[in-house]
């Protein structure tokens, strides 16, 4: 890591922040992996890495199954912050890693809205 992660919970956390990103492929239309979510989360990773944020005390990029908010798909939720993300691009999950992932700042234009699930 460049610079350290300052974790936005006082408990302590091996990670300073978790991002899951949903990788199903259920046969509905809205399944997240049929929506480009396996390239957003090599993305991640890729960047996360290059950045030299992995590991313990910075940040963990992990694949989920459902995560039942599957009419926003493609979606993935960083804690823990407990903070929703859909994203269309890549250069969406840039912002996440750089903005929230590196910095804690929540990329608000990318929040799934509370209202959405499955
Ligand atoms: S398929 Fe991704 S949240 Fe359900």
């Amino acid at each position: 890591m460049t610079e350290p992660i300052k974790p936005t919970s006082a408990a302590p956390s091996y990670y300073a922040r978790h991002i899951f990103f949903c990788l199903n492929q259920r046969e509905h239309e809205n399944a997240c992996l049929q929506h480009d979510a396996q390239a957003a989360f090599d993305h991640c990773k890729q960047r996360v890495k290059a950045e030299k944020l992995a590991g313990k005390g910075g940040v963990r990029v992990n694949k989920a199954g459902c995560l039942d908010r599957c009419a926003g798909g493609p979606v993935a939720v960083v804690y823990p912050d407990a903070v929703w993300y859909t994203f269309v691009d890549k250069s969406d999950i840039d912002e996440i890693v750089e903005r929230h992932l590196k910095h804690g700042e929540v990329v608000d234009r990318l929040v799934l809205p509370d209202d959405v699930g499955r």
